[in-house]
């Protein structure tokens, strides 16, 4: 603390916090989903406009493939632009964007839906139908939450591919999507420097067969190649006849679907080396996602929200994109690097638009804190009423910081836990509990979390087990798209019944749960979630390398580093340089956020008797520990 006494136990919210609150009591909420479930989400889901309502809100009959709200008739695109057009609030802002150049974009509901309309048009004209995949790879403009409610619109399926991967990855999502169209831009604005989404695309496109047309959006104006009859600029599609509507004007009719039809997938790294894509629908997602956010973070209808996150990951799909436009709300949204140019580029939007409630990762508040307080202070952070993160456990230290020198200790924190696969949050205080720094307080209501041993059994308060979630909630994964056995095997296998996050927690007196972090081989590098098995495929796709490892190891910024372990093959030597090599090469293949920190050479690696690398040795060797400490599950 900053009188430099001892820090409480708990962190309690301000009388007015609470006085103020969406959702007064999380004990009652809780008792009401723990008494009846699915009249519990019936209320949440009646305050969206269905074309039909369902017959069943939770049908378990086909588990572990939940379904819910089967029988409803909906599109979460009508409930995000097409009612609120409807009303007073076509004329509130829905979006403000700045880049990272300082330009700035604002949109209305009005002026959003148009241009939703129009490319819904445009997409349609390109022969895109209800349950076509629709690759998306762009930088953080608003033309990329644009292009992603179009497809929802027209009933296609977006698969948002991060625009800081590269090639492979790339690559690797546009075959298993096997979309037709794909939307990029010429390039993207980060750190002063242009990502060459374009070129990146062109390449990728060299062998993914299925992609017949690319549509492009200028944003640096760089000059990129164009194939003829293939790619296609978006403003010049936009001119076009093409779209409007056939009745005229820039109206699109907006697909009816299905509550349990695809809405999107969304590629994540797993234990192997192929991403696997979580598929998310219309009705469930749509419930999930706007209640999470509404209790959560307190929306209120003057606010002004930055979620901080990328379009790209699931963070921005549900909090940047769906949650606020389904609450009318209006949200911020910046395009590059946080210290571009200084490290208060940040602090000086949270002063210059209002930001009444930000919500960031625990790398991002690490690594900004390093250039201390003085840049912060600089501005009025005033507006600021509630903080969140998410994406890795939040250090304690990191927790302080942020609640004293961003929220000036009256912004309560809410630290979200969840994943790609839950859709929206499911361990998480809500502004009316108390917290504890670097805790993420107690399941969301209706979310039943526990804590198990090896064998499924739940484990002593204050021991560290398997994090399993015990009922379905709305907004959960429905499978891997393309790969139904492998959901059954990833979630579902491990523990019959209950759902396997592959994290470890604990869960102390007061309930409260600690997450302790991943259980297999996924890494969470800068809140980036990357399969080791991916690192070491692009590694092993060097032609001096003949075997290697990836491991995470603690990073102060980045909360995991990686290190990998590298056999080469005969007639290759370690040498610095081709240490460097290797770091591009991976770099080049999956994206910066993969590049390692170290490259050790070595000439073998520890491995089971079935010949699968045991990572949790070279992992306990490189802290020092003993062998036997450090736990995961690949044996
Ligand atoms: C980790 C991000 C601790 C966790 C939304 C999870 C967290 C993985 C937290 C999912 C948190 C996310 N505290 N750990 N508040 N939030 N995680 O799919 O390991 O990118 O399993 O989704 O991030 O990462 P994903």
């Amino acid at each position: 603390m900053s009188n430099g006494q001892e820090a409480p136990v708990f962190y309690k919210p301000s009388p007015e916090i609470v006085a103020n609150a969406n959702a007064k009591s999380y004990e009652e909420l809780a008792r009401h989903a723990s008494e009846d479930l699915p009249g519990f989400w019936a209320k949440q889901a009646e305050q969206f406009e269905w074309f039909q309502k369902w017959d069943t809100v939770l049908d378990e009959s086909a588990a572990p493939f939940y379904k819910w709200f089967t029988g409803g008739k909906t599109n979460i695109v009508y409930n995000c632009l097409d009612r609120h057009v409807a009303t007073w609030r076509r004329n509130k802002l829905a979006l403000i964007w700045e880049g990272e150049n300082g330009e700035v974009r604002t949109f209305s509901y009005h002026a959003l839906n148009r241009e939703v309309c129009k490319f819904a048009n445009v997409l349609r004209s390109m022969g895109v139908k209800k349950g076509d995949r629709v690759t998306i790879y762009m930088g953080r403009v608003p033309e990329l939450p644009i292009a992603m409610l179009a497809c929802a619109k027209i009933g296609a399926i977006h698969s948002v591919v991060y625009g800081g991967f590269s090639v492979e990855a790339l690559h690797g999502r546009l075959e298993d999507s096997q979309s037709n169209v794909a939307i990029t831009c010429d390039g993207g604005y980060m750190n002063g420097k242009i990502v060459e989404l374009k070129k990146i695309m062109d390449e990728a496109l060299k062998r993914a067969a299925t992609v017949e047309h690319v549509i492009v959006f200028k944003r640096t104006g760089h000059d990129v190649p164009m194939e003829a009859g293939r790619d296609y600029w978006y403003h010049d599609l936009m001119a076009l006849p093409i779209a409007r509507s056939a009745a005229g004007g820039n109206r699109c009719e907006t697909e009816v679907m299905d509550a349990e039809d695809p809405l999107f997938m969304l590629y994540t790294s797993g234990t192997t080396g192929k991403p696997k894509a979580i598929l998310h629908t219309h009705g469930g997602y749509m419930v999930g996602v706007a209640t999470t956010l509404k209790w959560v973070f307190d929306l209120k209808e003057e606010d002004r929200w930055w979620c901080a996150a990328d379009p790209g990951w699931v963070t921005g799909h549900s909090y940047i994109v769906y949650g606020p436009l389904l609450l009318g709300a209006t949200s911020f949204m910046y395009e590059g690097a946080p210290t571009y140019p200084y490290p208060n580029r940040w602090w000086s939007m949270v002063e210059k638009y209002g930001i009444n409630v930000l919500y960031t990762a625990p790398t991002a508040i690490r690594g900004l804190m390093r250039f201390g307080e003085a840049w912060p202070n600089r501005h009025d952070l005033s507006s600021l009423r509630l903080l969140g993160t998410v994406g890795e456990p939040i250090n304690p230290e990191a927790w302080r910081w942020y609640h004293r020198v961003i929220g000036k200790e009256r912004c309560p924190i809410m630290d979200t836990w969840w994943q790609t696969e839950t859709g929206m949050f499911m361990i998480t205080p809500l502004p009316v509990v108390d917290l504890k720094p670097g805790s993420a307080t107690r399941p969301f209501p209706g979310v039943v979390a526990d804590i198990v041993d090896d064998q499924g059994r739940p484990v002593a308060t204050g021991e560290e087990g398997y994090l399993v979630l015990k009922r379905p909630w709305p907004a959960m994964l429905r499978t891997i798209y393309r790969d139904p056995d492998r959901y059954v095997q990833q979630y579902w296998t491990k523990y019959p019944g209950l759902y396997f996050t592959g994290d470890s927690a604990r869960r102390d007196e007061d309930g409260y749960f600690w997450i302790i972090g991943r259980v297999d081989d996924v890494l969470k590098v800068s809140g980036y979630r990357l399969g080791t098995a991916e690192i070491e495929s692009a590694l092993v796709s060097h032609p001096a390398v003949a075997e290697a490892a990836a491991i995470g190891l603690p990073h102060e910024i980045k909360g995991n580093a990686i290190h990998t372990y590298v056999i080469l093959k005969a007639g290759h030597e370690p040498s610095e340089a081709l240490a460097e090599e290797l770091k591009v090469h991976v770099g080049h293949e999956l994206g910066p956020i993969a590049r390692p920190e170290k490259i050790n050479f070595v000439p073998q690696l520890p491995k089971t008797r079935s010949g699968k690398i045991m990572r949790r040795v070279l992992r306990a060797r490189a802290l020092g520990l003993p062998e036997g400490d450090v736990t995961t599950l690949e044996e």
